[in-house]
This record gives C-alpha cells, structure tokens and sequence, in this order.
C-alpha cells in the first residue's frame, strides 16, 4: 500500500510577468475567475483529494495569499450582525484548520523546481502533491483526485498530462511515452520545453503532480536547466528507472490562466456552469460574437 498522500505544495512565488500591470502589487494566484482567487480553487481540488497539511511557496507582496484562508474577525462579525448567513457560511467553509497552513519564502524566484526544494522542511519523507494555481481544471472528479486514486494503486510520481499541438511543445515539460493505455502512460523521460522538432511526444506535463520525496535531493543539486532556472522536470527525470513514474491523461479541461487568453476563457467557461450567471453571460456573449 503506498504512503497516504497527505500534503500539498503550492508554489506561489513567481512574478507573474505576463500580467503585468495586474500583477505589479497583486499576487497572480489572487486574481479571480468569476468570483473566487486562483489559489482558492487549487485549495479546494487539494482538499477534495484528501490533503490535510498546504504549505505555499510565497515571496515578497503574496501575504494576501495566507491572509485569504484565515478568520477575517471583523468582516465576519458585521456579517453576522446583518443576517447575511449565505456569505458566512461560504467564509468559514473555505478556511483552513488551525495549524494546517504554512508558508514558506523563496527569497529570489530560481524557478518551479527550486519552490519545490524551499518546501523541503514540510514534505520532509512522505508522498506530496504539487498544484499551480494558474492551471485551473474544469472537471467532474477534480484532477488532483483523479491523480491521488491512481496513486493509491500504482504508487510512486503520477503527473497530470495533455495532449499539445507539436509547436507548442517548447512551452511545457514533455513525456517520454513507453506503455500507453490511452489513460495511463509510463513515463520513460521527460525533458523541459524542448524543440518541437526535439520533442519525443506531443503529449505535456500539466500544473498537478503527486511526487515521491526523494525528488528534494536531485533538486537540491540546484543545477539549471530550461531558461537557466532549477526546473522541477528535471529533478523529476531523475527518479524515472528508480521508482514508478505515471502520466495521466486527466479527465477534464485545463485553462491556462497564467496567459490573458486562457484567463479570459477561464472565466467564461467558469461563469457558463454557474445557475445564478450562464443565462445572463449567455445572453451578452451572443452581442459580442
Ligand atoms: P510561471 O512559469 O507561470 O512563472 O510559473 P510566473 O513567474 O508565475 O509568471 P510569468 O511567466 O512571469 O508571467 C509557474 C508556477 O510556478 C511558480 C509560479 O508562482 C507559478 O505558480 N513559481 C515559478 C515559483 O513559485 N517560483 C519560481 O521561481 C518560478
């Protein structure tokens, strides 16, 4: 039986270039897709795969990271007082237990693969999951769930996978394929942002991970990689012939809300499934089109 899958790591800490000038004092993760930041939904998919312990890789101006699952006293007292019950329960059902959340400082953002190794007090020997808030997933069972239950049977690193066209492979980390189910790869390499003409498949590691801990030494190697930054794939490869290492093509529909369109059809496709919001959504989008 492998180790229960109990943490989760939530890299925060990049700078959010792309988003500028949102992102000059507001941290990425905050913004929100219709009515709730990024981060909120990538907490709610880790709760909902049983993580019971977050530990978030922050740097310098994402305190409202921490902030937004703690008791906001004063605002919940005032709603209290005028009956707005609705509000009040949504507060308290998304914050997190006493004592479960940590945050660690990257310092200097090195890359995804170094935020992982800043983590490496928290992870300590167990199994972990890391989520990046900015791939949100609009799926039925939610993605990191899908990963968690096939971990439970095959053990070891499962990693989320997609599909891409072939001249996008240099913006993702990408799977060697062995045996291939249609669901389920055998990861037999991966490689980071490669070519599309260097690249061994089509089909890309996505922002949802379950990772065995011994990936924290190849990282702390701190060797450079991809755009001279410590990239998680790499210290990932490292563990492939060591240990079970699985893609998973995931059920669902990945934005990439790091990117001003992916966000922008985040929100459409977020707002399409809320009763209160599709109809009127509906309506104004067909003025536009
Ligand atoms: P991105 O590649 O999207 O980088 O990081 P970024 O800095 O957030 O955004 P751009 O490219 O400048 O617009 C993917 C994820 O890894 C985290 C980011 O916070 C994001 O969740 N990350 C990246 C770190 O925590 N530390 C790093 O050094 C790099």
């Amino acid at each position: 039986m492998p180790k229960k899958l109990r943490k989760a790591v939530f890299p925060v800490a990049g700078l959010g270039t792309r988003f500028l000038p949102a992102t000059k004092a507001l941290a990425k993760e905050m913004l929100p897709v219709v009515d709730k930041p990024l981060i909120q939904y990538a907490v709610e998919e880790a709760r909902a795969a049983g993580i019971e312990q977050f530990c978030f890789v922050t740097g310098r101006g994402k305190t409202a990271l921490v902030e937004h699952f703690d008791i906001a006293f004063e605002l919940e007292v005032m709603l209290r007082e005028r009956n707005r019950t609705k509000e009040l329960a949504e507060l308290e059902a998304m914050r997190i237990e006493p004592g479960s959340l940590l945050s660690v400082r990257q310092q200097v953002p090195h890359g995804l693969g170094h935020a992982i190794w800043c983590a490496r007090a928290f992870i300590a020997d167990e199994p972990f999951a890391v989520l990046l808030p900015d791939d949100l997933i609009l799926s039925e069972t939610p993605c990191l769930k899908q990963l968690a239950d096939v971990y439970a049977h095959t053990g070891g690193n499962v990693v989320a996978v997609v599909d891409v066209p072939r001249e996008h492979t240099n913006r993702y980390g990408i799977v060697k394929t062995g045996a291939d189910d249609g669901r389920l790869v055998e990861v037999l390499g991966l490689v980071e942002k490669p070519t599309p003409h260097q690249a061994p498949s089509t089909l890309s590691i996505i922002g949802r991970y379950v990772l065995m801990p011994e990936v924290i030494a190849h990282l702390a190697k701190m060797e450079r990689g991809a755009g001279g930054e410590i990239q998680l794939t790499d210290g990932m490869a490292k563990l492939i012939g060591q240990q079970p290492f699985h893609g998973l093509r995931y059920e669902g529909r990945r934005f990439d809300c790091g990117n001003k369109v992916g966000y922008l059809e985040a929100q459409i496709a977020f707002a399409l499934k809320r009763p209160d919001l599709a109809d009127a959504v509906r309506g104004f989008l067909k003025q536009y089109l």
